[in-house]
Protein backbone atom coordinates (compact mmCIF):
# COMPACT_ATOMS: atom_id res chain seq x y z
CA UNK A 1 0.00 0.00 0.00
CA UNK A 2 0.96 3.55 -0.79
CA UNK A 3 1.60 6.12 2.02
CA UNK A 4 1.47 9.63 1.67
CA UNK A 5 2.87 10.83 4.61
CA UNK A 6 2.46 14.67 4.14
CA UNK A 7 5.66 16.28 3.63
CA UNK A 8 5.56 19.73 4.97
CA UNK A 9 7.52 21.43 2.55
CA UNK A 10 5.31 24.83 2.33
CA UNK A 11 5.69 25.56 6.49
CA UNK A 12 7.32 28.71 4.93
CA UNK A 13 5.00 29.73 2.35
CA UNK A 14 1.69 29.27 4.78
CA UNK A 15 3.91 31.08 7.47
CA UNK A 16 4.46 33.83 5.11
CA UNK A 17 1.00 34.19 3.98
CA UNK A 18 -0.65 33.95 7.29
CA UNK A 19 1.44 36.84 7.98
CA UNK A 20 -0.34 39.21 5.36
CA UNK A 21 -3.72 37.91 6.99
CA UNK A 22 -6.42 40.46 8.41
CA UNK A 23 -8.63 38.85 11.47
CA UNK A 24 -11.50 38.93 9.14
CA UNK A 25 -9.53 37.01 6.10
CA UNK A 26 -8.69 34.51 8.92
CA UNK A 27 -12.16 34.04 9.89
CA UNK A 28 -13.35 33.66 6.09
CA UNK A 29 -10.95 31.03 6.01
CA UNK A 30 -12.86 29.02 8.48
CA UNK A 31 -15.76 29.60 7.08
CA UNK A 32 -17.92 26.70 4.98
CA UNK A 33 -20.98 27.94 3.25
CA UNK A 34 -23.80 25.92 1.39
CA UNK A 35 -23.96 26.50 -2.26
CA UNK A 36 -27.49 27.96 -2.38
CA UNK A 37 -26.62 29.90 0.75
CA UNK A 38 -23.90 32.36 -0.51
CA UNK A 39 -23.68 34.09 -4.00
CA UNK A 40 -19.91 34.06 -5.52
CA UNK A 41 -19.61 37.71 -4.87
CA UNK A 42 -20.37 37.90 -1.93
CA UNK A 43 -18.04 34.28 -1.11
CA UNK A 44 -15.24 37.09 -2.32
CA UNK A 45 -16.45 39.36 -0.04
CA UNK A 46 -16.06 37.55 2.76
CA UNK A 47 -13.18 35.45 1.69
CA UNK A 48 -14.79 32.45 2.35
CA UNK A 49 -12.36 29.43 2.81
CA UNK A 50 -14.93 26.85 1.32
CA UNK A 51 -18.23 26.03 0.08
CA UNK A 52 -19.76 22.70 0.05
CA UNK A 53 -23.02 21.11 -1.54
CA UNK A 54 -24.95 18.69 0.81
CA UNK A 55 -26.38 15.64 -0.34
CA UNK A 56 -28.30 16.49 -3.64
CA UNK A 57 -26.72 20.69 -3.99
CA UNK A 58 -26.87 19.83 -7.25
CA UNK A 59 -27.04 22.97 -10.13
CA UNK A 60 -30.58 23.32 -11.43
CA UNK A 61 -30.10 21.16 -14.66
CA UNK A 62 -27.94 18.40 -13.19
CA UNK A 63 -25.28 17.63 -15.67
CA UNK A 64 -21.43 17.38 -15.23
CA UNK A 65 -20.60 20.61 -17.11
CA UNK A 66 -23.26 22.71 -15.26
CA UNK A 67 -21.59 20.90 -11.90
CA UNK A 68 -18.27 22.28 -12.90
CA UNK A 69 -20.28 25.84 -14.09
CA UNK A 70 -21.12 26.22 -10.45
CA UNK A 71 -17.93 25.40 -8.66
CA UNK A 72 -15.72 27.50 -11.27
CA UNK A 73 -18.08 30.11 -10.60
CA UNK A 74 -16.93 30.05 -6.49
CA UNK A 75 -13.14 29.83 -7.66
CA UNK A 76 -13.10 32.81 -10.10
CA UNK A 77 -14.56 34.61 -7.36
CA UNK A 78 -11.90 34.03 -4.94
CA UNK A 79 -9.36 34.75 -7.20
CA UNK A 80 -10.74 38.46 -7.10
CA UNK A 81 -9.44 38.44 -3.81
CA UNK A 82 -6.72 40.54 -2.17
CA UNK A 83 -4.40 37.64 -1.38
CA UNK A 84 -5.97 35.16 -4.09
CA UNK A 85 -6.24 32.56 -1.87
CA UNK A 86 -7.95 29.44 -3.22
CA UNK A 87 -11.62 28.49 -2.22
CA UNK A 88 -12.26 24.84 -1.56
CA UNK A 89 -15.10 22.78 -2.74
CA UNK A 90 -16.81 20.08 -1.25
CA UNK A 91 -19.04 17.28 -1.45
CA UNK A 92 -20.06 14.20 -0.28
CA UNK A 93 -18.47 11.50 -2.83
CA UNK A 94 -19.35 8.93 -0.85
CA UNK A 95 -19.77 6.14 -3.39
CA UNK A 96 -18.88 7.93 -6.36
CA UNK A 97 -19.79 11.79 -7.27
CA UNK A 98 -22.63 10.26 -6.43
CA UNK A 99 -24.92 13.65 -6.73
CA UNK A 100 -24.20 14.39 -10.03
CA UNK A 101 -26.95 13.02 -12.94
CA UNK A 102 -24.15 10.07 -15.07
CA UNK A 103 -21.66 10.16 -13.20
CA UNK A 104 -20.89 6.16 -11.87
CA UNK A 105 -22.23 5.69 -8.80
CA UNK A 106 -20.00 2.64 -6.81
CA UNK A 107 -21.14 -0.16 -4.00
CA UNK A 108 -21.99 1.84 -1.07
CA UNK A 109 -19.08 0.37 2.14
CA UNK A 110 -20.80 -2.26 3.34
CA UNK A 111 -20.48 -3.83 0.08
CA UNK A 112 -16.61 -2.72 -0.48
CA UNK A 113 -15.88 -4.27 2.76
CA UNK A 114 -17.32 -7.64 1.63
CA UNK A 115 -14.96 -7.16 -1.16
CA UNK A 116 -11.79 -7.63 1.01
CA UNK A 117 -9.69 -5.86 -1.65
CA UNK A 118 -7.74 -2.80 -0.56
CA UNK A 119 -6.35 -2.47 -3.95
CA UNK A 120 -9.92 -2.09 -5.66
CA UNK A 121 -11.20 0.09 -2.84
CA UNK A 122 -7.76 2.25 -3.86
CA UNK A 123 -9.08 2.50 -7.64
CA UNK A 124 -12.57 3.36 -6.44
CA UNK A 125 -11.63 6.26 -4.63
CA UNK A 126 -8.97 7.53 -7.32
CA UNK A 127 -12.19 7.07 -9.95
CA UNK A 128 -13.91 9.29 -7.82
CA UNK A 129 -11.23 11.55 -7.17
CA UNK A 130 -11.25 12.07 -11.23
CA UNK A 131 -14.90 12.64 -11.20
CA UNK A 132 -14.64 15.25 -8.47
CA UNK A 133 -11.89 17.23 -10.10
CA UNK A 134 -13.61 17.08 -13.68
CA UNK A 135 -16.27 19.43 -12.12
CA UNK A 136 -14.08 21.12 -9.64
CA UNK A 137 -13.94 19.98 -6.34
CA UNK A 138 -10.91 18.96 -4.70
CA UNK A 139 -12.48 17.74 -1.70
CA UNK A 140 -14.41 14.58 -0.53
CA UNK A 141 -16.13 14.21 2.38
CA UNK A 142 -15.13 10.14 2.90
CA UNK A 143 -14.69 8.19 3.54
CA UNK A 144 -16.70 7.42 7.00
CA UNK A 145 -14.27 5.03 9.04
CA UNK A 146 -17.31 4.62 11.28
CA UNK A 147 -17.50 0.93 12.99
CA UNK A 148 -21.08 0.22 12.82
CA UNK A 149 -21.50 -1.64 16.41
CA UNK A 150 -25.92 -1.43 15.86
CA UNK A 151 -27.16 -2.15 12.28
CA UNK A 152 -29.94 -0.40 13.61
CA UNK A 153 -27.99 2.63 12.60
CA UNK A 154 -29.36 4.40 8.87
CA UNK A 155 -25.56 5.18 8.45
CA UNK A 156 -24.43 1.93 8.93
CA UNK A 157 -24.28 1.48 4.75
CA UNK A 158 -21.49 3.80 5.25
CA UNK A 159 -18.88 2.52 7.34
CA UNK A 160 -17.28 -0.54 5.87
CA UNK A 161 -17.41 -3.61 8.50
CA UNK A 162 -18.08 -4.27 11.84
CA UNK A 163 -14.34 -5.13 12.41
CA UNK A 164 -11.83 -2.20 13.28
CA UNK A 165 -9.31 -3.85 11.42
CA UNK A 166 -10.79 -3.81 8.27
CA UNK A 167 -12.20 -0.82 8.47
CA UNK A 168 -8.32 0.60 8.67
CA UNK A 169 -7.30 -1.64 6.46
CA UNK A 170 -9.66 -0.36 3.58
CA UNK A 171 -10.35 3.47 5.51
CA UNK A 172 -6.33 3.36 4.60
CA UNK A 173 -6.71 2.39 1.22
CA UNK A 174 -9.46 4.73 0.37
CA UNK A 175 -7.68 7.83 1.64
CA UNK A 176 -4.52 6.93 -0.69
CA UNK A 177 -7.13 6.23 -3.35
CA UNK A 178 -7.51 9.69 -3.18
CA UNK A 179 -4.33 11.59 -2.20
CA UNK A 180 -1.37 9.63 -3.62
CA UNK A 181 -2.38 9.56 -6.65
CA UNK A 182 -3.10 12.12 -9.81
CA UNK A 183 -5.26 14.29 -9.26
CA UNK A 184 -4.42 14.86 -5.52
CA UNK A 185 -7.93 15.19 -4.10
CA UNK A 186 -8.01 16.27 -0.33
CA UNK A 187 -10.25 13.09 1.95
CA UNK A 188 -12.10 13.64 5.09
CA UNK A 189 -12.25 11.33 7.33
CA UNK A 190 -15.74 10.91 9.33
CA UNK A 191 -17.28 10.96 12.05
CA UNK A 192 -14.30 11.50 14.40
CA UNK A 193 -15.36 9.57 16.85
CA UNK A 194 -17.29 6.87 17.79
CA UNK A 195 -20.46 7.58 15.45
CA UNK A 196 -20.80 3.86 14.96
CA UNK A 197 -21.01 3.22 18.51
CA UNK A 198 -23.78 5.17 19.71
CA UNK A 199 -26.62 3.78 22.23
CA UNK A 200 -30.28 3.44 20.76
CA UNK A 201 -32.43 5.93 21.82
CA UNK A 202 -29.88 8.15 23.45
CA UNK A 203 -30.28 10.96 19.88
CA UNK A 204 -31.13 14.32 20.94
CA UNK A 205 -30.76 17.83 19.64
CA UNK A 206 -31.58 21.39 20.37
CA UNK A 207 -34.89 22.18 18.54
CA UNK A 208 -34.96 26.10 18.05
CA UNK A 209 -38.52 25.80 16.99
CA UNK A 210 -39.15 24.42 20.28
CA UNK A 211 -36.44 25.92 22.96
CA UNK A 212 -35.60 22.49 24.15
CA UNK A 213 -33.54 19.71 24.01
CA UNK A 214 -35.39 16.44 22.02
CA UNK A 215 -35.17 13.83 19.48
CA UNK A 216 -34.88 15.85 16.21
CA UNK A 217 -37.98 14.25 14.39
CA UNK A 218 -38.60 11.25 12.24
CA UNK A 219 -36.09 8.61 12.24
CA UNK A 220 -32.77 9.62 14.85
CA UNK A 221 -33.05 7.43 17.31
CA UNK A 222 -29.55 6.87 16.75
CA UNK A 223 -27.68 8.45 14.86
CA UNK A 224 -26.01 11.89 16.19
CA UNK A 225 -26.86 9.72 19.90
CA UNK A 226 -24.46 9.47 22.54
CA UNK A 227 -21.61 6.65 22.80
CA UNK A 228 -21.35 5.62 26.42
CA UNK A 229 -18.08 3.49 26.17
CA UNK A 230 -15.05 4.28 28.09
CA UNK A 231 -12.34 5.66 27.18
CA UNK A 232 -10.31 2.49 26.65
CA UNK A 233 -13.33 0.98 23.94
CA UNK A 234 -13.70 4.09 22.75
CA UNK A 235 -10.06 4.12 21.31
CA UNK A 236 -9.79 0.46 20.14
CA UNK A 237 -13.11 -0.29 18.40
CA UNK A 238 -13.48 4.01 17.13
CA UNK A 239 -10.40 5.77 17.29
CA UNK A 240 -7.68 3.38 16.03
CA UNK A 241 -9.02 3.75 11.95
CA UNK A 242 -7.82 7.44 12.55
CA UNK A 243 -4.68 6.64 13.57
CA UNK A 244 -4.07 4.72 10.74
CA UNK A 245 -5.94 7.17 8.70
CA UNK A 246 -3.27 10.05 10.12
CA UNK A 247 -0.61 7.90 9.27
CA UNK A 248 -1.45 7.18 5.21
CA UNK A 249 -1.57 11.25 5.02
CA UNK A 250 -4.99 12.16 5.80
CA UNK A 251 -4.79 15.84 6.45
CA UNK A 252 -8.72 16.45 6.87
CA UNK A 253 -11.23 15.00 9.22
CA UNK A 254 -14.88 15.39 10.27
CA UNK A 255 -16.17 15.67 13.79
CA UNK A 256 -19.18 13.75 14.25
CA UNK A 257 -22.47 15.16 15.77
CA UNK A 258 -22.96 12.17 17.92
CA UNK A 259 -21.89 12.88 21.81
CA UNK A 260 -19.47 10.50 24.16
CA UNK A 261 -20.55 10.34 27.59
CA UNK A 262 -22.82 13.00 27.14
CA UNK A 263 -21.13 15.52 25.69
CA UNK A 264 -21.40 16.77 22.11
CA UNK A 265 -18.19 15.71 19.98
CA UNK A 266 -17.86 19.41 18.71
CA UNK A 267 -17.53 20.19 22.49
CA UNK A 268 -14.25 17.63 23.28
CA UNK A 269 -11.61 19.44 23.49
CA UNK A 270 -9.84 16.52 25.14
CA UNK A 271 -10.64 14.46 22.20
CA UNK A 272 -10.21 16.64 19.18
CA UNK A 273 -7.09 18.61 21.08
CA UNK A 274 -5.52 16.95 23.15
CA UNK A 275 -5.95 13.28 22.04
CA UNK A 276 -5.99 13.96 18.21
CA UNK A 277 -3.89 17.42 17.28
CA UNK A 278 -1.45 16.09 20.58
CA UNK A 279 -0.97 12.59 20.67
CA UNK A 280 -1.85 11.41 17.59
CA UNK A 281 0.29 14.41 15.57
CA UNK A 282 -2.74 15.02 13.54
CA UNK A 283 -1.36 18.45 11.70
CA UNK A 284 -4.27 18.71 9.04
CA UNK A 285 -7.51 20.77 10.00
CA UNK A 286 -11.08 19.71 11.63
CA UNK A 287 -14.00 20.65 9.81
CA UNK A 288 -17.38 20.72 11.95
CA UNK A 289 -20.43 18.48 10.70
CA UNK A 290 -23.59 20.77 8.93
CA UNK A 291 -24.88 23.02 11.77
CA UNK A 292 -23.38 20.77 14.56
CA UNK A 293 -22.10 23.29 16.46
CA UNK A 294 -25.32 24.84 17.03
CA UNK A 295 -26.23 21.64 19.17
CA UNK A 296 -23.90 22.65 21.65
CA UNK A 297 -25.51 24.95 23.36
CA UNK A 298 -28.80 27.02 22.99
CA UNK A 299 -26.68 30.18 22.93
CA UNK A 300 -24.75 30.63 19.21
CA UNK A 301 -22.16 32.80 21.13
CA UNK A 302 -21.01 29.77 23.42
CA UNK A 303 -21.31 27.29 20.46
CA UNK A 304 -18.82 29.15 18.48
CA UNK A 305 -17.12 29.98 21.57
CA UNK A 306 -16.82 25.64 23.18
CA UNK A 307 -15.90 24.60 19.42
CA UNK A 308 -13.37 26.82 18.01
CA UNK A 309 -11.82 26.27 21.54
CA UNK A 310 -12.42 22.73 21.54
CA UNK A 311 -10.04 22.39 18.42
CA UNK A 312 -12.48 23.14 15.30
CA UNK A 313 -10.44 24.97 12.79
CA UNK A 314 -13.45 25.16 10.11
CA UNK A 315 -17.17 25.40 10.75
CA UNK A 316 -19.38 23.96 7.96
CA UNK A 317 -21.99 27.01 8.91
CA UNK A 318 -23.71 25.52 6.74
CA UNK A 319 -26.51 28.88 6.27
CA UNK A 320 -25.90 31.90 8.31
CA UNK A 321 -22.26 32.41 7.38
CA UNK A 322 -22.90 36.44 8.53
CA UNK A 323 -23.75 35.32 11.99
CA UNK A 324 -20.90 32.87 12.56
CA UNK A 325 -18.56 35.76 11.38
CA UNK A 326 -19.65 38.30 13.62
CA UNK A 327 -19.79 36.20 16.40
CA UNK A 328 -16.53 34.42 15.79
CA UNK A 329 -15.08 38.34 15.58
CA UNK A 330 -16.36 39.32 18.44
CA UNK A 331 -15.39 36.30 19.90
CA UNK A 332 -11.25 37.26 19.30
CA UNK A 333 -12.24 41.04 20.12
CA UNK A 334 -13.05 39.70 23.42
CA UNK A 335 -10.93 37.75 24.45
CA UNK A 336 -12.49 34.41 24.21
CA UNK A 337 -10.84 32.98 21.43
CA UNK A 338 -7.22 33.76 21.49
CA UNK A 339 -5.38 34.91 18.34
CA UNK A 340 -2.74 32.30 18.57
CA UNK A 341 -6.28 29.61 18.31
CA UNK A 342 -6.98 31.13 14.41
CA UNK A 343 -3.78 31.69 13.71
CA UNK A 344 -3.20 27.41 14.25
CA UNK A 345 -7.07 26.68 12.58
CA UNK A 346 -5.94 29.23 9.79
CA UNK A 347 -2.17 27.16 9.44
CA UNK A 348 -4.07 23.86 8.97
CA UNK A 349 -6.47 24.95 6.70
CA UNK A 350 -3.52 26.52 4.21
CA UNK A 351 -1.40 23.46 4.90
CA UNK A 352 -3.85 21.55 2.99
CA UNK A 353 -4.23 24.06 0.27
CA UNK A 354 -0.97 24.15 -0.69
CA UNK A 355 -0.48 20.49 -0.16
CA UNK A 356 -3.26 20.32 -2.89
CA UNK A 357 -1.29 22.28 -4.80
CA UNK A 358 -4.03 24.98 -5.12
CA UNK A 359 -2.74 27.91 -5.48
CA UNK A 360 -0.94 27.28 -8.67
CA UNK A 361 -3.99 25.03 -10.06
CA UNK A 362 -7.39 26.43 -8.38
CA UNK A 363 -9.83 25.30 -10.89
CA UNK A 364 -9.33 21.31 -10.83
CA UNK A 365 -9.40 19.47 -14.33
CA UNK A 366 -12.38 20.25 -16.42
CA UNK A 367 -10.02 18.20 -19.61
CA UNK A 368 -11.39 15.14 -17.44
CA UNK A 369 -15.05 15.63 -17.96
CA UNK A 370 -14.97 13.36 -20.69
CA UNK A 371 -14.47 10.60 -18.23
CA UNK A 372 -17.68 10.88 -15.91
CA UNK A 373 -19.83 7.75 -15.65
CA UNK A 374 -16.91 6.39 -18.59
CA UNK A 375 -17.20 2.71 -19.82
CA UNK A 376 -13.65 2.21 -18.15
CA UNK A 377 -15.21 3.93 -14.58
CA UNK A 378 -18.54 1.76 -15.05
CA UNK A 379 -16.31 -1.70 -14.83
CA UNK A 380 -13.94 -1.16 -12.32
CA UNK A 381 -17.64 -0.14 -10.43
CA UNK A 382 -19.27 -3.61 -11.87
CA UNK A 383 -16.13 -5.39 -10.26
CA UNK A 384 -16.76 -4.08 -7.30
CA UNK A 385 -20.63 -5.42 -7.47
CA UNK A 386 -19.55 -8.77 -8.54
CA UNK A 387 -17.01 -8.90 -5.36
CA UNK A 388 -18.98 -7.46 -2.87
CA UNK A 389 -22.22 -10.18 -3.58
CA UNK A 390 -22.07 -12.79 -0.78
CA UNK A 391 -23.60 -15.63 -1.26
CA UNK A 392 -25.77 -16.75 1.70
CA UNK A 393 -27.77 -19.92 0.52
CA UNK A 394 -26.87 -22.46 -2.60
CA UNK A 395 -29.18 -25.33 -2.99
CA UNK A 396 -27.77 -26.88 -6.19
CA UNK A 397 -29.20 -23.63 -7.58
CA UNK A 398 -26.93 -21.46 -8.95
CA UNK A 399 -24.62 -20.63 -10.99
CA UNK A 400 -27.90 -20.57 -13.64
CA UNK A 401 -27.46 -22.09 -16.51
CA UNK A 402 -27.51 -19.14 -19.76
CA UNK A 403 -30.33 -21.28 -21.37
CA UNK A 404 -32.80 -21.34 -18.52
CA UNK A 405 -36.28 -19.49 -18.91
CA UNK A 406 -36.37 -17.14 -16.21
CA UNK A 407 -39.32 -15.48 -13.82
CA UNK A 408 -37.79 -12.15 -12.44
CA UNK A 409 -40.04 -10.36 -10.13
CA UNK A 410 -39.44 -7.84 -6.64
CA UNK A 411 -38.95 -4.33 -6.00
CA UNK A 412 -35.65 -4.16 -6.66
CA UNK A 413 -35.03 -5.60 -9.66
CA UNK A 414 -35.73 -2.90 -11.83
CA UNK A 415 -34.74 -0.28 -9.88
CA UNK A 416 -31.91 1.55 -10.23
CA UNK A 417 -32.56 4.62 -7.67
CA UNK A 418 -33.35 0.95 -4.81
CA UNK A 419 -29.89 -0.24 -6.11
CA UNK A 420 -28.10 2.74 -5.30
CA UNK A 421 -29.90 3.22 -1.41
CA UNK A 422 -29.32 7.11 -0.34
CA UNK A 423 -26.50 9.85 -1.18
CA UNK A 424 -27.60 9.13 -4.51
CA UNK A 425 -28.97 12.38 -6.60
CA UNK A 426 -30.66 13.38 -3.65
CA UNK A 427 -29.46 12.91 0.10
CA UNK A 428 -31.80 10.56 0.99
CA UNK A 429 -31.72 9.04 -2.23
CA UNK A 430 -35.04 8.00 -4.45
CA UNK A 431 -36.65 5.20 -6.30
CA UNK A 432 -36.34 4.07 -9.71
CA UNK A 433 -34.51 5.73 -12.77
CA UNK A 434 -32.07 8.18 -11.14
CA UNK A 435 -29.61 8.38 -13.39
CA UNK A 436 -27.95 6.52 -15.80
CA UNK A 437 -26.76 2.47 -15.31
CA UNK A 438 -28.36 -0.60 -15.53
CA UNK A 439 -30.57 -2.81 -13.49
CA UNK A 440 -30.65 -5.92 -12.04
CA UNK A 441 -33.05 -7.07 -14.55
CA UNK A 442 -31.57 -5.44 -17.65
CA UNK A 443 -27.85 -7.12 -16.48
CA UNK A 444 -30.00 -10.24 -16.65
CA UNK A 445 -31.08 -9.77 -19.83
CA UNK A 446 -28.35 -8.58 -21.07
CA UNK A 447 -26.34 -12.03 -20.17
CA UNK A 448 -29.01 -14.58 -21.64
CA UNK A 449 -30.79 -12.18 -24.30
CA UNK A 450 -34.65 -11.06 -23.20
CA UNK A 451 -36.81 -13.77 -25.11
CA UNK A 452 -35.85 -15.83 -21.83
CA UNK A 453 -36.57 -13.59 -19.09
CA UNK A 454 -40.21 -12.67 -18.24
CA UNK A 455 -40.67 -9.93 -15.57
CA UNK A 456 -43.38 -8.25 -13.41
CA UNK A 457 -42.47 -6.54 -10.38
CA UNK A 458 -45.26 -8.33 -8.51
CA UNK A 459 -44.67 -11.85 -9.60
CA UNK A 460 -48.27 -11.66 -11.42
CA UNK A 461 -47.36 -13.88 -14.48
CA UNK A 462 -49.94 -15.06 -17.02
CA UNK A 463 -50.51 -18.87 -16.34
CA UNK A 464 -48.42 -19.65 -20.22
CA UNK A 465 -45.59 -18.08 -18.60
CA UNK A 466 -44.39 -20.89 -17.21
CA UNK A 467 -39.82 -21.24 -15.90
CA UNK A 468 -38.23 -23.49 -13.30
CA UNK A 469 -36.68 -21.18 -11.83
CA UNK A 470 -37.58 -17.88 -10.32
CA UNK A 471 -35.20 -14.98 -9.27
CA UNK A 472 -36.71 -12.53 -6.74
CA UNK A 473 -34.96 -8.87 -6.29
CA UNK A 474 -36.11 -6.87 -2.91
CA UNK A 475 -35.18 -5.12 -0.13
CA UNK A 476 -34.55 -1.95 1.73
CA UNK A 477 -36.14 1.90 -0.11
CA UNK A 478 -33.67 4.25 0.12
CA UNK A 479 -32.36 6.33 3.36
CA UNK A 480 -29.93 8.18 5.03
CA UNK A 481 -28.06 9.36 8.28
CA UNK A 482 -30.72 9.17 10.91
CA UNK A 483 -33.82 8.83 8.97
CA UNK A 484 -32.51 5.04 7.92
CA UNK A 485 -32.48 4.42 11.72
CA UNK A 486 -34.69 1.13 11.99
CA UNK A 487 -35.94 -1.09 14.98
CA UNK A 488 -37.23 -3.41 13.59
CA UNK A 489 -34.76 -4.53 10.80
CA UNK A 490 -37.68 -6.79 8.79
CA UNK A 491 -38.19 -6.95 4.88
CA UNK A 492 -41.41 -5.00 4.03
CA UNK A 493 -44.18 -6.93 4.24
CA UNK A 494 -44.79 -6.44 -0.20
CA UNK A 495 -41.43 -8.15 -0.39
CA UNK A 496 -42.54 -11.12 1.33
CA UNK A 497 -45.71 -11.22 -0.07
CA UNK A 498 -43.64 -11.20 -3.56
CA UNK A 499 -41.37 -14.06 -2.26
CA UNK A 500 -44.67 -16.24 -1.67
CA UNK A 501 -46.18 -15.52 -4.84
CA UNK A 502 -43.01 -16.60 -6.60
CA UNK A 503 -42.50 -20.02 -4.16
CA UNK A 504 -45.84 -21.49 -5.62
CA UNK A 505 -44.56 -20.89 -8.87
CA UNK A 506 -41.18 -22.24 -9.80
CA UNK A 507 -39.38 -25.41 -8.90
CA UNK A 508 -36.18 -23.23 -8.15
CA UNK A 509 -36.05 -19.61 -6.60
CA UNK A 510 -33.07 -16.89 -6.30
CA UNK A 511 -33.74 -14.29 -3.69
CA UNK A 512 -31.11 -11.26 -3.86
CA UNK A 513 -31.21 -8.80 -0.89
CA UNK A 514 -30.82 -5.19 -1.36
CA UNK A 515 -29.91 -3.47 1.27
CA UNK A 516 -27.42 -1.56 3.58
CA UNK A 517 -26.76 -3.66 6.27
CA UNK A 518 -27.89 -6.94 7.41
CA UNK A 519 -31.63 -8.09 7.92
CA UNK A 520 -33.49 -9.95 10.05
CA UNK A 521 -34.05 -12.73 6.68
CA UNK A 522 -34.90 -16.17 8.70
CA UNK A 523 -38.65 -16.64 6.75
CA UNK A 524 -36.97 -15.35 3.35
CA UNK A 525 -34.17 -17.79 3.34
CA UNK A 526 -36.60 -20.53 4.38
CA UNK A 527 -38.80 -19.56 1.30
CA UNK A 528 -35.78 -19.33 -1.36
CA UNK A 529 -33.16 -22.43 -2.86
CA UNK A 530 -30.36 -19.96 -2.65
CA UNK A 531 -29.80 -16.49 -1.46
CA UNK A 532 -27.78 -13.40 -2.02
CA UNK A 533 -26.18 -10.10 -0.33
CA UNK A 534 -26.15 -7.94 -3.06
CA UNK A 535 -26.10 -4.77 -0.59
CA UNK A 536 -26.45 -1.88 -2.32
CA UNK A 537 -24.51 -2.15 -5.56
CA UNK A 538 -25.00 1.34 -7.42
CA UNK A 539 -25.67 2.28 -11.42
CA UNK A 540 -23.81 -1.26 -12.20
CA UNK A 541 -26.18 -3.76 -11.70
CA UNK A 542 -24.79 -6.14 -14.57
CA UNK A 543 -21.95 -7.40 -11.68
CA UNK A 544 -24.71 -8.91 -10.07
CA UNK A 545 -25.68 -10.68 -12.86
CA UNK A 546 -22.18 -11.81 -13.59
CA UNK A 547 -21.91 -14.04 -10.48
CA UNK A 548 -25.50 -15.27 -10.91
CA UNK A 549 -24.82 -17.04 -14.23
CA UNK A 550 -21.26 -17.81 -13.34
CA UNK A 551 -18.76 -15.47 -15.36
CA UNK A 552 -17.27 -14.99 -12.31
CA UNK A 553 -16.80 -16.77 -9.21
CA UNK A 554 -19.07 -15.58 -5.85
CA UNK A 555 -15.59 -14.11 -3.62
CA UNK A 556 -17.75 -11.62 -1.38
CA UNK A 557 -17.34 -12.32 2.69
CA UNK A 558 -19.38 -11.09 5.05
CA UNK A 559 -18.47 -7.41 6.33
CA UNK A 560 -21.14 -7.29 9.19
CA UNK A 561 -22.61 -10.36 10.82
CA UNK A 562 -26.20 -11.55 10.11
CA UNK A 563 -28.09 -11.81 13.78
CA UNK A 564 -31.55 -14.44 14.09
CA UNK A 565 -32.84 -11.61 16.06
CA UNK A 566 -33.35 -8.27 17.09
CA UNK A 567 -32.26 -9.39 20.60
CA UNK A 568 -29.24 -9.98 18.90
CA UNK A 569 -28.81 -6.61 18.16
CA UNK A 570 -26.36 -4.50 18.99
CA UNK A 571 -23.10 -6.62 18.01
CA UNK A 572 -21.93 -7.02 21.77
CA UNK A 573 -25.60 -8.73 22.76
CA UNK A 574 -24.87 -10.59 19.73
CA UNK A 575 -21.14 -11.57 20.58
CA UNK A 576 -22.63 -12.67 24.71
CA UNK A 577 -25.66 -14.56 22.68
CA UNK A 578 -25.23 -18.57 22.93
CA UNK A 579 -26.80 -19.16 19.44
CA UNK A 580 -24.21 -17.25 17.76
CA UNK A 581 -25.13 -15.19 14.44
CA UNK A 582 -27.24 -16.76 11.82
CA UNK A 583 -24.04 -15.82 9.48
CA UNK A 584 -21.05 -14.59 11.09
CA UNK A 585 -18.71 -12.02 10.26
CA UNK A 586 -16.55 -13.43 7.40
CA UNK A 587 -19.08 -16.00 6.42
CA UNK A 588 -20.10 -16.38 2.32
CA UNK A 589 -20.14 -19.04 0.10
CA UNK A 590 -18.51 -19.82 -2.94
C1 LIG B 1 -28.38 18.08 3.24
C2 LIG B 1 -27.36 17.05 3.63
C3 LIG B 1 -27.10 17.18 5.06
C4 LIG B 1 -28.39 17.12 5.86
C5 LIG B 1 -28.13 17.35 7.30
C6 LIG B 1 -29.62 17.93 4.07
O1 LIG B 1 -30.58 18.88 3.73
O2 LIG B 1 -28.70 17.93 1.89
O3 LIG B 1 -26.16 17.21 2.95
O4 LIG B 1 -26.25 16.15 5.42
O5 LIG B 1 -29.32 18.07 5.40
O6 LIG B 1 -29.30 17.23 8.07
C1 LIG C 1 -23.39 14.46 7.33
C2 LIG C 1 -21.99 14.42 6.80
C3 LIG C 1 -21.90 15.16 5.50
C4 LIG C 1 -22.45 16.55 5.64
C5 LIG C 1 -22.44 17.34 4.35
C6 LIG C 1 -23.98 15.83 7.32
O1 LIG C 1 -25.34 15.79 7.62
O2 LIG C 1 -23.40 13.96 8.65
O3 LIG C 1 -21.55 13.10 6.66
O4 LIG C 1 -20.57 15.17 5.05
O5 LIG C 1 -23.79 16.47 6.07
O6 LIG C 1 -23.40 16.91 3.47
Amino acid sequence: MHSSRTALTNEAEVEALLQQMTLAEKIGQMTQVEKNSIQPEDAANYFIGSVLSGGGGNPQNNTPENWAQMVRSFQEAAQTTRLRIPLIYGSDAVHGHNNVRGAVIFPHNVALGATRDADLVQRVANITARELQATGVHWNFAPAVSVPQDIRWGRTYEGFSENTELVITLGTAYVCGLQDHDPRTLASVKHFVGDGGTRWGTTRSYSWMYGNWQAPGDGYKIDQGDNQDDEATLRATHLAPYRAAIEAGALNIMVSFSSWQGTKMHAQRYLLTDVLKGELGFNGFLISDWMAISQIDEDYYTSVVTAINAGLDMVMVPFDYKAFISTLTRAVEQGDVSMTRIDDAVQRILRAKFWLGMFDYPFGRDDLLPEVGSAAHREVAREAVRKSAVLLKNEGVLPLAKDTRLLVAGSGADNLGKQCGGWSIDWQGAQGEITQGTTILEGIRQTIGGAQVSYNENGVFADDERAAVGVVVVGEAPYAEGLGDNGTLTLPAEDIAVIERMRQRVKKLVVILLSGRPLLIANPLALSDAFVAAWLPGTEGQGVADVLFGDTPFVGRLSFSFPRSIEQVPLPALKQHPDGAMFPFGYGLS
